[in-house]
């Protein structure tokens, strides 16, 4: 018989967000145990049960019970742009794979001609000596940016700061089905892109690297609200709300792994290789917590699931499975990555759309660290501010940097 044991601390507890692994490495040695409790909710942690969440039929994504049915359309009738959102963008039921499709071709169009030229001084700054408090703020917006310009959308410093702001507030509720003032910020922040996104499709110029996948799904029948949503404000809003936010917990992992660094720099060919961004992330990256629910009576590796049962899955516990990896807590660049032991970009159905755009981002930051970033810095860990009570993603909102 296998339970869910009580955490002993908030899964919204900063500490609990930052250092995941002095929480749980006792856990993962007990068969009898499948998940976590915290703040009233079960946690998966476990890399072959999440595995199994992400790839089985009987799970699928949000919550499959009559109340959150009477719930969502509660919400949708009085949040609509969150509504429009979730009806267009992937979010809810199996997406529909041929849209799908041509939103990775577009976005790995994206990453093929992403030139980062424009945001190199960013990275120059961790070369000055000094103390960096508001670095984060900057080097959040770079994916951003870098999207915006290479998609040829005109945009200006207050468009970038509202778009990235909206992007985090709309991820705030992504998983916060109880919560409706987490639910009006996601409106809120869907709204603003959608807007902005309305005032710029008609000034999309044919030479334009999107605009051929904007006639295209034109003409494969895609209806105007696919293209704004899909094709338009949501990879507007999921690039500042991964990649940004990653960025941040990147540079965390990489000023406080000297040896890891050490190697980099030694052999700088290494960012060149997919495991070794893989590893990086696998260390740590802005995903947290992601929801399932049995859509039938289900078995998971000695544990019953009910019909409409929901489960969250934790993605920094899957991430550090022992079972999985050596010295989970450690970074190893000669780690291999395979669909067996990879879940960072997700699995199934559900799989990232932007793997190659992370990619791309991943590689252009270590570039750039790798020429500017000094042995001597820090981060100042005991005034890292993380926010707040919603489960998706945390962000870090606060990070001083020392530069020595
Ligand atoms: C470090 C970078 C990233 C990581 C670790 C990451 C991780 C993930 C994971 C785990 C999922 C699966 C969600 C689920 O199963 O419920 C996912 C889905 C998704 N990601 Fe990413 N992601 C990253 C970057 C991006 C970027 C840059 C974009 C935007 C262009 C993006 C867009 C999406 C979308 C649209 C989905 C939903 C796909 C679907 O439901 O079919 N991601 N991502």
């Amino acid at each position: 018989m296998r339970e869910f044991v009580d955490l002993g601390v908030s899964i919204y507890d900063p500490d609990f967000t930052l250092n995941p692994y002095a929480y749980l490495h006792d856990l993962y040695q007990h068969e009898g145990v499948v998940g976590f409790s915290s703040e009233g909710m079960q946690f998966l942690f476990k890399f072959d049960d999440c595995r199994t969440a992400l790839y089985a039929r009987q799970f699928q994504r949000g919550q499959e019970n009559p109340a959150a049915f009477k719930r969502e359309a509660d919400y949708a009738s009085r949040y609509t742009h969150r509504a429009r959102h979730l009806a267009n963008h992937f979010a809810v039921g199996k997406p529909d794979l041929k849209l799908k499709a041509l939103v990775v071709r577009m976005v790995n169009t994206i990453a093929s001609t992403a030139s980062f030229a424009s945001v190199d001084n960013i990275l120059a700054k961790l070369s000055r000596p000094g103390r960096l408090d508001d670095y984060i703020e900057e080097i959040t917006t770079v994916p951003l940016r870098i999207f915006l310009e290479t998609a040829g959308i005109p945009y200006n410093d207050g468009d970038l700061q509202r778009l990235h702001v909206s992007g985090c507030d709309f991820i705030k509720g992504f998983e916060a089905m109880d919560d409706e003032a987490l639910i009006k910020l996601m409106d809120d922040g869907s709204q603003v892109v959608q807007s902005f996104v309305a005032q710029r499709l008609e000034s999309v110029s044919e030479d334009s690297v999107i605009y051929p996948f904007i006639e295209e799904a034109r003409a494969g029948g895609f209806s105007e609200d696919n293209i704004a949503i899909s094709l338009l404000t949501g990879p507007l809003i999921d690039t500042s709300n991964t990649f940004g936010i990653t960025s941040a917990f990147v540079l965390r992992t990489l000023i406080s792994h000297k040896s890891a660094w050490q190697q980099l720099k030694e052999r700088p060919e290494l960012i060149e290789q997919d495991n070794v961004i893989q590893e990086i992330l696998r260390m740590d990256n802005h995903v947290k917590v992601l929801s399932r629910s049995a859509v039938d009576e289900v078995d998971l590796n000695g544990y019953q699931f009910k019909k409409g049962e929901s489960v969250s899955l934790f993605f920094p516990g899957l991430n550090r499975d022992p079972a999985m990896w050596t010295n989970p807590d450690q970074v190893d660049f000669s780690r291999e990555f395979n669909s067996q032991n990879n879940l960072i970009f997700g699995g199934s159905v559900h799989t990232c759309v932007g793997v190659r755009l992370s990619n791309t981002f991943m590689k252009y930051l270590l570039a750039g660290l790798l020429e500017n970033m000094p042995d001597a810095i820090e981060v100042v860990e005991d005034e890292i501010e993380v926010d707040g009570s919603w489960l998706a993603e945390r962000i870090i909102t606060r990070m001083p940097i020392l530069v020595g």
